[in-house]
């Protein structure tokens, strides 16, 4: 049978509970197969079933035995992890068993990516500790400026981010060392401490100005600030409201269990690949636009939509499958997701301090009417954590390129708190799924003159 079951053998079931009752108080499943009438008794751990043990279930003995059949896992638990639980009927989403309201409310990014990381809130002298670590990483090799002018002036920034990423792989060749925990640790800083430094020049590439080093003296989001928006100022100082509101933003993006993009880095750091590469395959997943990608469809939809007036049209769009209503919907939220909630009351907050940004208005009507739409009710569609969030980053004068950028920065925390909890999971090998071969059978090479 290959792999061992992580519930350990579960042999046919000779025995079978007498009764309904008995079996369903044995925390296990009944199974039988109608082909051969065998019965089976597979444990339930955690309200799963290891998948290994339906292997057990044959025709004969020259059958490989049963296989799950999941495109997209939509119904595969692919880890056990202790980092986030989301209860997406409910709206629920925490951070080591904290409300993501409460650090919201309360943390700082740092803070909370040490929680992510470590799996306590720090206390004051480990905050103080960790804060000082991240902030004295923050440089990055003088080559990036050089290979970022090898790029486009146009080139997105995103592309280019996944692509400086991968590179510092080849500037840290000792993180491959990925199973020792003290060069695991110190990569993990390095790349915390560098992402902003990374994005602030892939941003200040495409607008054409000079890049800027990072000023240890201000906060993470603070000095993130200053390497992208300082000119000429002798000391900048970022606005404390806007510092505060990214702050918040980096909290709510910091992570989200097994997404796309946290499978990326954990199935490429599984065949114990450096985190450089790894986390670079994260930030491509991310990229995309059904994933990452979707804060930046939300802002070009709105502006294409460009009127309250055109909303049922293009909610008639929605229903007739043309078009899709970007930042609703989710894989787990079947209810409002509660980062949504967050940023809505947020965007309030910036745009005090921004002037409100006029696609505002087309983005709450839009909500308004969808909510109330049997299309969006019945499948359960509500606003996800993009829906908002582009509009606060427009308003603090962010191009639209930038919007996947600005959620891969907090997100690698996450993928680093994923990556790391693979590889300490003694259940965890390199990640190889099977599949279920629909292709031809064997058949002689045909040579060039006699094909059709
Ligand atoms: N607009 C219109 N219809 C939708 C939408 C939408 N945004 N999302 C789902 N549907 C419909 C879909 O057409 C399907 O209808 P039917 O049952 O008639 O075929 C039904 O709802 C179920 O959708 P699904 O595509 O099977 O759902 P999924 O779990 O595979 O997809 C999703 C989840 C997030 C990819 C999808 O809802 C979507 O494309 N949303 C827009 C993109 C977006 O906002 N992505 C950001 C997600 S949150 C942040 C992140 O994870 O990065």
């Amino acid at each position: 049978m290959g792999e061992p079951s992580p519930h350990g053998p579960s042999p046919p079931l000779h025995n079978p509970p007498s009764t309904p009752l008995e079996a369903q108080m044995a925390d296990t499943l009944t199974i039988t197969d109608n082909r051969t009438g065998t019965q089976y008794e597979l444990p339930i751990k955690d309200g799963t079933i290891s998948a290994i043990d339906l292997r057990q279930i044959k025709t004969d003995s020259d059958d490989f035995g049963l296989l799950s059949y999941d495109p997209a896992y939509k119904n595969t638990a692919s880890c056990r992890s202790a980092i986030t639980m989301i209860d997406g009927d409910k709206g629920i989403l925490r951070y080591r068993g904290y409300p993501i309201e409460q650090l919201a409310e309360n943390s700082t990014f740092l803070e909370v990516a040490y929680l992510l990381l470590n799996g306590e809130l720090p206390n004051a002298g480990e905050l103080s500790k960790w804060e000082n670590e991240i902030t004295h990483h923050t440089f990055v090799h003088e080559y990036v400026i050089r290979a970022m002018d090898g790029f486009l002036h146009d080139a997105h920034m995103m592309g280019k981010l996944v692509t400086f990423i991968a590179t510092l792989s080849t500037f840290y060749p000792k993180s491959k060392a990925v199973r020792d925990k003290a060069t695991r640790d110190e990569h993990i800083v390095k790349i915390i401490a560098k992402m902003p430094t990374l994005a602030a020049w892939c941003f200040r590439h495409s607008t054409g100005r000079p890049y800027l080093y990072p000023d240890n003296s201000l906060s993470y989001c603070g000095n993130f600030l200053n390497m992208l928006f300082r000119m000429g100022e002798q000391n900048y100082k970022p606005n404390p409201i806007l510092e505060r509101a990214l702050n918040v933003l980096f909290i709510l993006h910091a992570d989200h269990e097994q997404n796309c993009s946290a499978s990326a880095a954990r199935a490429v750091g599984s065949s114990e690949a450096d985190p450089y590469v790894s986390l670079a395959a994260a930030a491509a997943a991310l990229y995309g636009p059904l994933h990452g990608g979707a804060n930046e469809a939300v802002l070009r939809m709105l502006r294409e939509i460009g009127d309250v007036k055109n909303i049922p049209s293009f909610i008639d769009g929605c229903k007739n499958g043309d078009k899709r209503l970007m930042g609703f919907g989710h894989r787990v939220y079947k209810n409002y997701d509660p980062r949504a909630k967050i940023i809505k009351d947020l965007a309030h907050e910036v745009f005090a301090v921004t002037g409100k940004n006029p696609l505002l208005d087309i983005a709450l009507e839009l909500e308004k009417i969808a909510l109330s739409d049997e299309y969006f009710v019945k499948r359960k569609l509500y606003p996800n954590v993009d829906f908002y969030s582009g509009l606060i980053y427009q308003a603090m004068g962010f191009p639209v390129e930038m919007f996947p950028v600005l959620f891969a920065i907090p997100r690698s925390v996450g993928w680093l708190a994923q990556w790391q909890e693979m590889l300490d999971d003694p259940e965890q090998k390199i990640a190889r799924p099977r599949q279920v071969y629909i292709g031809a059978d064997e058949r002689d090479y045909v040579p060039m003159d006699k094909r059709g």
